[in-house]
């Protein structure tokens, strides 16, 4: 990414990208951002391809028309299946997905190449994490799972306790089954990390979790920091400020978003925007 003084956009489709801008924030704690939950829409996850595109692109353009210099696709669905038609429509705009560093991050994290992913449905049907897992390791053996009710049990803030283990139960356990189960699962779904605690709780204790959030952030924060750190080189930006964009629902998206993000967003700060 080139250093700008230009706010970063970052764009999910409602939430659950705001465990991405956390972990942004902590690694750029000077950089502005703007951000954009499509909650109109949500979710991406259940929709096909063409649809997450369609919705990706109008994301982008809206981002794009308050003058972000970078964007941050906070959504694995939206990464796995509108990444290139973004770049394509933004040639000069440095755009990242979480779905890459997180297959980095899984491949440098297992010991043994056995990978499990677990994520929405259209990020699992389309094989995204499979190939950039690939792309990093040929001798991968990866296991791949959609957990669509993690989203709904996050938003409802059900993240902890016996409901949300039995679910995660009955959604990961098997997967570690056999004699060569293994050694790491990707948290392939922005919705996921709050629920890490209950994932982690029906798992082998040696096994490794990764979370995209924190991978993507680190990601983004050495391409900027790499500029920043060059002789001369300017701030990347000013005061650490947000501005938050919904396409529905400001005072839901302040309620549930406050626990994604680990701070407080108020609800008459955020801009109903119709793409
Ligand atoms: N943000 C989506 C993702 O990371 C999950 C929610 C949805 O299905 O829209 O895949």
């Amino acid at each position: 990414m080139t250093q700008t003084a230009a706010p970063i956009g970052v764009f999910d489709s409602g939430v659950g990208g705001l465990t991405v801008l956390r972990a942004l924030r902590a690694a750029l704690p000077d950089a502005d951002f703007v951000y954009l939950g499509d909650t109109a829409r949500l979710p991406y996850g259940t929709k096909s391809a063409a649809t997450v595109a369609r919705y990706s692109l109008q994301c982008a353009a809206a981002l794009r028309a308050r003058g972000i210099g970078a964007l941050v696709v906070a959504c694995n669905t939206a990464s796995a299946s509108a990444l290139d038609a973004l770049r394509a429509a933004h040639p000069d705009l440095p755009v990242e997905g979480v779905v890459e560093p997180g297959a980095a991050a899984a491949v440098a994290a297992s010991r043994t190449r056995r990978i499990a992913v677990i994520a929405t449905e259209g990020t699992i049907a389309g094989g995204a994490y499979q190939r950039a897992i690939h792309a990093h390791a040929a001798d991968a053996r990866v296991v791949a799972r959609a957990c669509p009710l993690f989203v709904a049990l996050a938003e409802e803030g059900w993240t902890d306790g016996a409901i949300a283990e039995a679910i995660a139960r009955r959604y990961v356990e098997d997967l570690f089954d056999g004699p060569q189960p293994p050694d790491t699962l990707v948290l392939g779904c922005t919705h996921f990390p709050v629920l890490a605690g209950a994932i982690a709780a029906v798992l082998p204790p040696a096994v490794r979790i990764v979370d995209s959030a924190a991978t993507t952030a680190a990601a983004v924060a050495a391409r900027i920091g790499a500029h920043r750190g060059a002789p001369g080189a300017a701030p990347v930006s000013g005061g650490g400020t947000v501005r938050w964009l919904a396409t529905d629902g400001a005072a839901r998206f302040a309620h549930i978003g406050s626990r994604f993000l680990g701070a407080r967003i108020a609800a008459d700060e955020v801009e109903i925007v119709d793409l």
